[in-house]
Parts: C-alpha cells; structure tokens; sequence
C-alpha cells in the first residue's frame, strides 16, 4: 500500500523543522548557515509547488476548502518573501540571524497550521481514492520539483532517494 497523501506531506514537514532548527543554531557558522539555508530555500520551494498543485488546488476548487487554501497559499507567499530577503551574499550578521529566525517562526507556525487544521479540513473533503492519487503525484513532484531548484544552487544536490543534500565540493 502506497503512503497516504498526508504521511508524505509530513515527511518534508519534519525536514523543514529540522533545517529550520540548524538554521538558526547558536553553533552554527555562517558557512554552515549559508549551506543550510540553500538546503531550507530548496525545500520550502518545492514542498510549496507540490503541496499547492495536489492538496491546496483540489481544496479551492471546493466551497468548504476555500478559506483554508485561501489562507495557506498568504502564507507560502510570505515564507518565499522571507527566503528573497535572506538571499543576499552577506550572510553574516545580527540582520541576517533575525530574519532568519522570523523565517524559522513563519515556517514553524505553519506547518502547525496545516497539521491541526487545513489538514483536517482537507481529509474531510477528499475522498479515499482522491487522497491516493493526490499522495502519488504530488511526491513525484516534489522530487522533480527538488531536482530542479537545487539545479538553480551549484551548492545544492539531490540524492538518489530523491533527498535535498548537501553538495560534495
Ligand atoms: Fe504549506
Ligand atoms: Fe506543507
């Protein structure tokens, strides 16, 4: 049996929180930070391409999912304003560190959000079928999706098992 469309929406869930967490870490070094951040922004970017085409399109299209994917899609908004504001080559510095923890706030909240809520609604609606086509093509996407933004960053790779990685130099 396939994995549900909610068990690997969490899957990459749980991979932001911890890149979110290394973000931001006291230890970490800017150049430990800049190559978390690459690894975050590409996974923000492709979880949100995917989860909009196969969860929160299907929602809209619906009465009572269109305020929650209303207001989920605000907030994939404001997470990809934070990633533009952190994408400048100084890294350093307390300015920096700030929006990078208003960005580990913004992402935490969330998934939050849609773990306890647009989830839920999203479960009620669709039917059983539904869910397992949605699951199938929206991680084929994420993979394809993920191949393609760490492309963008020479410091970014994508493993065989279709992980966000930190490229060899
Ligand atoms: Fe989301
Ligand atoms: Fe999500």
């Amino acid at each position: 049996m396939s994995a549900s469309l909610f068990d690997l929406l969490h899957e990459s869930h749980e991979i932001q929180r911890q890149l979110c967490r290394r973000l931001t870490a006291a230890r970490a070094s800017t150049a430990q930070r800049e190559q978390v951040f690459l690894q975050l922004k590409v996974e923000l970017e492709a979880h949100a391409a995917a989860e909009e085409r196969f969860l929160y399109v299907p929602l809209l299209m619906t009465d009572p999912g269109l305020s929650s994917s209303r207001h989920a899609l605000s907030e994939h908004h404001q997470i990809e304003e934070l990633c533009e504001e952190l994408s400048v080559s100084d890294k350093q510095g307390e300015a920096w560190l700030d929006t990078a923890k208003r960005l580990g706030e913004k992402v935490r909240h969330h998934l939050k959000e849609e773990e306890r809520k647009f989830f839920k609604v999203a479960g009620r609606i669709l039917d059983v079928d539904k869910k397992d086509t949605l699951g199938r093509r929206y991680q084929k996407d994420l993979v394809r999706m993920r191949k393609k933004y760490a492309a963008d960053y020479q410091r970014v790779d994508v493993s065989s098992a279709g992980e966000v990685v930190a490229a060899p130099r």
